[in-house]
């Protein structure tokens, strides 16, 4: 079936043909009864009867046929859509609609139905985004507040040795932390999914804003013994760097977190068509094919035992911002060899 430009389902061209046809045919019929009843009686009252009587006759023939074509072809599609749209309006998602194809053509109630049933789906699928988020967060939430309760009622025990409530108070401080990250993380992904965070376009020196940023994460590189190595070359861009700093924080965090001590990781900012362009990359665990194929999507971690800290949101930022900025980002990574991450901007 053709997907050019529906043709007009309610009245075309044809249809207009046909009812100047049935028109035309109803007068003219007229006229030739009038004709044949004046040369056959002689009284004007009975021609006059008989022509009214036809033409009743025919009108009423003409108004059944348009009856029967407006209810199949019009009334018919209308209340199909009408209970589909009704439908929706009431949560439900699964509804979809079988153009009917009238005359083998396809016309303006097709492309309705089929353009119902695509908002049907993406209804559908932002649905179940949505519902998995909730899930997904009220998971999250659950760990952090179940070991915030469990220790909070531990440490109301007065016979608790000093260094049991110093380790419990500490278990209470992370576990906080990890929820105030979480609710951090959580904002800045909305406020980023619905652009109310707007990229600003400044000159800005990205090589010393890089050089500072790393510098911030000095003392988690010293703490696990990673070794950095630094290509930063001068680079100044039309960008927003409080965008870029969320890309290198979680970049530089991941690569500390998953490398193991004695590890390395490498950074590196070059020019790049104008722009620049950023790599991280790490001599850590790796990630498998698959890991690689949903590392951006929210919530997701490698290692579903969390046996590292993280809420599987920092990736999911980092595409988001990527997106806004309208870079790239490509990874390239193999178990047990190391990660690179490479975060690409033109310039304008
Ligand atoms: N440098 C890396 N080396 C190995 N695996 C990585 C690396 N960066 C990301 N990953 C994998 O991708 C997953 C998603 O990363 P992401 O940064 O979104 O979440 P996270 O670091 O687990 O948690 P969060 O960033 O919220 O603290 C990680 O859980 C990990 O499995
Ligand atoms: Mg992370």
């Amino acid at each position: 079936m053709s997907r050019g430009s529906p043709r007009k389902a309610a009245f075309s061209v044809w249809g207009y043909i046909g009812f100047f046809a049935a028109t035309a045919f109803v007068a003219a019929c007229s006229i030739l009864l009038y004709a044949a009843a004046r040369a056959r009686y002689e009284s004007d009252t009975a021609v006059a009867l008989l022509c009214l009587g036809n033409i009743l006759f025919l009108a009423l023939v003409c108004t059944l046929i348009d009856f029967l074509r407006r209810k199949m072809f019009v009334e018919r599609p209308v209340r199909r859509i009408l209970d589909a749209t009704r439908a929706i309006a009431a949560g439900d998602f699964t509804v979809r609609l079988t153009p009917a194809h009238a005359w083998g053509k396809y016309d303006e109630f097709d492309a309705i139905m089929e353009n119902l049933n695509r908002m049907a789906a993406d209804l559908a699928s932002t649905e179940m985004l949505r519902t998995d988020f909730v899930a997904n967060v009220s998971h999250e939430i659950k760990t952090p507040l179940s070991v915030i309760c469990n220790y909070a009622s531990a440490l109301q025990d007065e016979a608790l040795p000093a260094d049991e409530r110093r380790a419990y108070a500490q278990t209470l401080a992370k576990a906080s932390q990890r929820l105030a990250r979480l609710v951090s993380d959580i904002l800045a992904l909305g406020r980023l999914e619905n652009r109310s965070q707007c990229a600003k376009n400044e000159r800005v020196d990205l090589s010393e804003a890089l050089r500072g940023g790393v510098i911030a994460l000095e003392r988690l590189f010293d703490e696990k013994e990673i070794s950095l190595d630094c290509t930063i070359e001068d680079v100044t861009v039309c960008t927003d760097v409080h965008l870029w700093e969320i890309v290198w924080n979680n970049l530089l965090s991941n690569a500390i977190k998953f490398t193991p001590s004695g590890g390395r990781v490498c950074v590196s900012l070059l020019p790049w068509e104008g722009g620049a362009e950023l790599t991280v990359r790490d001599t850590g665990c790796g990630m498998s094919a698959e890991t690689c194929a949903h590392a951006f999507e929210k919530f997701y971690q490698g290692d579903t035992s969390h046996a590292q800290e993280g809420n599987g949101l920092g990736l999911a930022l980092v595409k988001q911002v990527v997106d806004i900025l309208g870079g790239e980002i490509a990874v390239q990574s193999e178990p047990g060899k190391g990660s690179a991450f490479t975060v690409r901007l033109r310039g304008e």
